[in-house]
């Protein structure tokens, strides 16, 4: 569909649609547009921040805006991945739509700099999008941003993309108005939106050596509230203009640590994203499917779901991606809860209620969607069941209890971090990957979760 709209059709429509992320492309993507591991042979790490850090938040309030942001995102994902033969809205396969900005644009965020001399800022880390994107002076139109905006007057080694770059190429094409060569019309959903132009300049991550003619969008015109915490996006996903691709990369890896903890995790890049992986003999891995409809998306498979001593009574389809790219579970560094296509959550939930020593809550949560009341002491001695996810290829994942069960997000219930998401997609949030060091190897195309301290690192 939107290859067959005019830019300022689409522009008008994303502005309507609200939560709805687009832009348009008319080819395949190409997977990598420089060569793989030529810019980085040591690999690189930075340290990520939660978007809550530094805030005087409430418990109750923090899990209010992962609830928020989370609903905004699951909304965008839904609607990009809603396959509906009769929408018009239906994605083909090639037209890449972006993971949404604004309300639940993402949950980390990380630091880095940009040109010579080198100018911090700091931008969300998203696994659910491509390009990396800041806005640049002068703006015809710029939202408020903790860093100062970038001004590429003052940095030596900023250059406009031209238009007969590899990045512009329309064969390549994928963030840019093809008629405007690198002329950039980039639409992020929510209630932002932003255009602007591509450009290329020397980026330092992390303790990365600087690394140079790293190609990204300078938005000039940004209209709508802007990011939550962060001065721009770097995308992770498997397009061609995401970071990963650009570095040519075969691995990268996170580690997010306790939610309730105040510590920093950390993304790492290239040779240190293994860290002690390869010391390990037992299989942690999975492996990544792809969704053609939704190419740079990062999906896993689960086939089957045990709750305590019950085997979820689910086919194993029921979290399958099926061929017209819906359904399956996306691996997501901007949602917090985990959203689990509603047939499976159903029977999760009766093998919770059946098993847990705790009646269930009669006082509406709005947002999560099951809570038991607490006894007077508090969660000591509540006995919660194991939670155990089993991947395609054999490996099961047993979460620790944090990383499904909220304690008392208000007072004298504790809830469920894993919500019902509707009939389509699932997403394994945050809170589900905390203490494990999530690898992505796209050599392999194999995720792996080894469980680790998170803040060791
Ligand atoms: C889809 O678009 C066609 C042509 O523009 C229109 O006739 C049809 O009603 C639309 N369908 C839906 C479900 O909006
Ligand atoms: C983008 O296009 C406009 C007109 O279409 C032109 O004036 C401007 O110089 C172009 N910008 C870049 C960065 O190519
Ligand atoms: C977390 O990272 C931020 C940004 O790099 C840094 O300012 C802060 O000191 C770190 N916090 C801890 C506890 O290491
Ligand atoms: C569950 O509810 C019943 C009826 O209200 C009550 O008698 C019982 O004490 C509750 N059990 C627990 C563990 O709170
Ligand atoms: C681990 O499991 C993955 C996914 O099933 C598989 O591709 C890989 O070959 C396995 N690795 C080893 C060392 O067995
Ligand atoms: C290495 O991996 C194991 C998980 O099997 C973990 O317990 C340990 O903390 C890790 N060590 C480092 C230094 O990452």
């Amino acid at each position: 569909m939107a290859s067959l709209l005019s830019l300022p059709s689409l522009l008008f429509l994303l502005v309507i649609i609200t939560s709805l992320l687009v832009h348009s492309s008319s080819t395949r993507p190409h997977r990598s547009v420089k060569p793989r591991g030529t810019m980085l042979p040591g690999g690189f790490r930075i340290p990520l921040t939660h978007v809550d850090h530094g805030r005087k938040l409430t418990k109750s309030q923090r899990v209010q805006g992962w609830i928020q942001r989370g609903k905004y995102r699951l909304e965008a994902f839904n609607l990009m991945a809603t396959n509906d033969p009769g929408s018009n809205t239906t994605s083909v396969p090639g037209i890449n739509i972006q993971a949404p900005v604004c309300a639940g644009n993402g949950e980390y965020i990380m630091e880095l700099t940009i040109g010579s001399p080198a100018v911090p800022v700091s931008v969300i880390m998203d696994t659910g999008s491509d390009l990396i994107w800041t806005q640049c002076m002068p703006c015809t139109q710029c939202f408020q941003q903790p860093t100062p905006i970038f001004n590429p007057a003052q940095s030596s080694t900023f250059q406009i993309i031209p238009h007969t770059s590899a990045m512009c190429d329309c064969e390549n094409k994928y963030v840019f108005n093809c008629n405007n060569g690198c002329n950039d019309s980039y639409v992020y959903g929510g209630q932002s939106s932003t255009q602007g132009y591509m450009a290329e300049d020397t980026f330092i991550f992390g303790d990365s050596a600087p690394i140079n003619n790293v190609g990204f969008g300078c938005g000039v015109d940004n209209q709508g509230l802007g990011l939550t915490r962060g001065s721009g996006i770097v995308g992770l996903g498997r397009g061609p203009f995401s970071l990963v691709s650009q570095l040519g990369v075969d691995q990268f890896s996170y580690c997010l640590p306790s939610m309730g903890d105040d510590t920093n995790g950390t993304v790492f890049f290239g040779a240190q994203a293994n860290v002690n992986y390869s010391t390990i003999s037992a299989n942690y891995s999975t492996p990544l499917i792809q969704n053609p409809y939704q190419p740079s998306l990062y999906y896993v498979y689960v086939q089957a779901i045990t709750v305590g001593r019950i085997l979820l009574p689910i086919s194993k389809d029921t979290l399958a991606l099926n061929s017209h790219g819906n359904g399956g579970m996306i691996l997501d560094s901007g949602t917090t809860l985990t959203y689990l296509r509603a047939k499976a959550f159903y029977a999760l939930k009766t093998a919770f209620i059946s098993q847990m020593q705790l009646n269930v809550s009669e006082t509406p949560q709005p947002g999560l969607d099951l809570c038991f009341d607490l006894p007077a002491t508090g969660m000591t001695g509540v006995v919660v069941p194991k939670l155990v996810l089993h991947f395609l290829g054999g490996f099961h994942l047993v979460l620790p209890t944090e990383n499904y069960v909220i304690s008392e997000p208000w007072n004298g219930v504790m809830c469920l971090s894993i919500v019902a998401s509707g009939n389509s997609l699932s997403i394994l949030g945050n809170m589900a990957q905390q203490n494990l060091l999530v690898l992505y190897d796209l050599g392999k195309e194999t995720v792996s979760f080894i469980p680790n301290q998170c803040d060791q690192f």
